[in-house]
C-alpha cells in the first residue's frame, strides 16, 4: 500500500477551501493509502497565536478531521508537537535548503509583506513542512494548489539529501483536487478563500450554523448579468459558486447551468445555500459529540504512539546518513 501525508494548521477556523481543497480528497484517499494527517501546530506558531485559542483550535481541528469522515481504523491522526521527530528532522532539512529558495516561497512573501518583525520560522517553514511528509516515506501528498509550490521545493530537498548523504527519502507525488483546487473568497473571488481573512463574510466555516451560512452566500460578491454560467475569467465569483455547488452537490458544472438556465443568481444562491448547509449539518452534529470526548484523546494518543514509533527510526537513518551522534553497533 502506498503513503499518503497531509497536515493543515490550527490556527483559525476550518473552512469550506480547507474541506474542499483538502480534508474531502483525504477521506476519499483512506481507503487504498496507507495514511497519515496531520495537526501541525508548529507550523502555526511561525505567526503570532493566542495560547489558548491554538490550545482549543488543535482540538476542534483534530474533531473535525474524525467528523468530516477519517476513520483513526485506517488513518494515522497526530498533533505534530507530540512527535519530536519532526522538528529534529526539520533542522537537518534547514541544514539542506537555501536561503535565496526559502525566500522565493511566495506563501512566505505573502506572509511577511509589509510586516515590521517577521520571526525566523516563517522563513524556515518549507524545511519543516518538507519533514513532515519525507519522515513516512509519503509517496502523494494531497493539498489545494496554494501548497504546491512547497511540494516543490520539499522534492528538491528530498533529492538534495539522498544525493549529498544517503538515498533514504521517497520522492513525493503532490495530488490536487480536479474540482475546487482553489476555492475563492466570497467577497473577492480573486484572492482565495483563507481561514486568516479579517472580513469573515469571505468564508464559511466548516462550523457556521444555516443562518450564517445563508447570509454569507446571499453577500457572495457575483456580477451584473444574472447568467449561471460558469466562466472563471469574465465570472469568477459565480464560477466560484458553481464550483462548490458541483462539489458537494454532486453535480457537473453543466448540469448546474442547465438547471439554472432563464433562473437569476437569488434562486442559485438559495440552493447553493441548502446543499452547503445539508453537507455540513451531519459533521457538526458528529463535531459537538467529540469535541470535548475522551475518545478524541484517545485517537490522538494511539496517533501519537504510531507516528513517533514510524517517524523515530526516519530520524535515525537521516541522522546516521549525516553523521550525527555516534556510531552504534
Ligand atoms: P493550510 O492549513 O493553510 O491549509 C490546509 C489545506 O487546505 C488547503 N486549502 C485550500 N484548498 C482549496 N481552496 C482554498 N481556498 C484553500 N485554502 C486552504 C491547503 O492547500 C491545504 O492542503 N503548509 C500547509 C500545512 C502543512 C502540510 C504539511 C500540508 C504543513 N505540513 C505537509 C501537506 C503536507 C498549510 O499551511 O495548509
Amino acid at each position: 500500500m502506498k503513503t499518503i501525508f497531509s497536515g493543515i494548521q490550527p490556527s483559525g477556523t476550518i473552512t469550506l477551501g480547507n474541506y474542499i481543497g483538502a480534508l474531502k480528497q483525504f477521506t476519499e484517499l483512506q481507503d487504498d493509502y496507507n495514511c497519515y494527517f496531520c495537526i501541525v501546530d508548529q507550523h502555526a506558531i511561525t505567526v503570532p497565536q493566542d495560547r489558548l485559542k491554538l490550545r482549543q483550535n488543535i482540538r476542534n481541528l483534530a474533531a473535525l478531521y474524525i467528523a468530516v469522515g477519517i476513520d483513526p481504523k485506517k488513518a494515522t491522526l497526530f498533533i505534530q508537537s507530540e512527535v519530536p521527530a519532526h522538528a529534529q528532522a526539520g533542522w537537518m532539512l534547514q541544514c539542506v535548503a537555501y536561503i535565496g529558495e526559502l525566500e522565493r516561497m511566495t506563501q512566505f512573501k505573502d506572509k511577511s509583506a509589509g510586516k515590521e518583525a517577521v520571526s525566523a520560522g516563517l522563513l524556515t517553514y518549507p524545511p519543516l513542512m518538507a519533514a513532515d511528509i519525507l519522515l513516512y516515506g509519503a509517496d502523494l501528498v494531497p493539498v489545494g494548489e496554494d501548497q504546491k509550490q512547497h511540494l516543490e521545493l520539499t522534492r528538491d530537498l528530498a533529492e538534495r539529501f539522498n544525493r549529498k548523504y544517503n538515498d533514504i527519502f521517497t520522492i513525493p507525488e503532490v495530488r490536487i483536487p480536479k474540482a475546487g483546487a482553489r476555492v475563492m473568497s466570497l467577497q473577492d473571488p480573486t484572492k482565495k478563500m483563507s481561514k486568516s481573512d479579517p472580513n469573515s463574510k469571505a468564508f464559511i466555516s466548516l462550523l457556521d450554523d444555516p443562518k450564517q451560512i445563508e447570509k454569507k452566500i446571499k453577500s457572495a460578491v457575483t456580477d451584473s448579468d444574472g447568467i449561471v454560467k460558469y466562466d472563471k475569467e469574465e465570472k469568477p465569483g459565480i464560477s466560484n459558486l458553481m464550483s462548490i455547488y458541483s462539489v458537494l452537490g454532486g453535480l457537473s458544472i453543466e448540469d448546474i447551468e442547465k438547471r439554472y438556465e432563464g433562473r437569476g443568481y437569488g434562486d442559485f444562491k438559495a440552493e447553493l445555500a441548502e446543499v452547503v448547509v445539508r453537507h455540513l449539518e451531519p459533521i457538526q452534529k458528529r463535531y459537538y459529540e467529540l469535541v470535548e470526548s475522551e475518545e478524541l484523546d484517545h485517537i490522538l494518543d494511539e496517533g501519537a504512539a504510531k507516528a513517533n514509533q514510524v517517524a523515530g527510526k526516519m530520524v535515525k537513518k537521516m541522522e546516521n546518513a549525516m553523521g550525527l551522534g555516534r556510531k552504534r553497533k
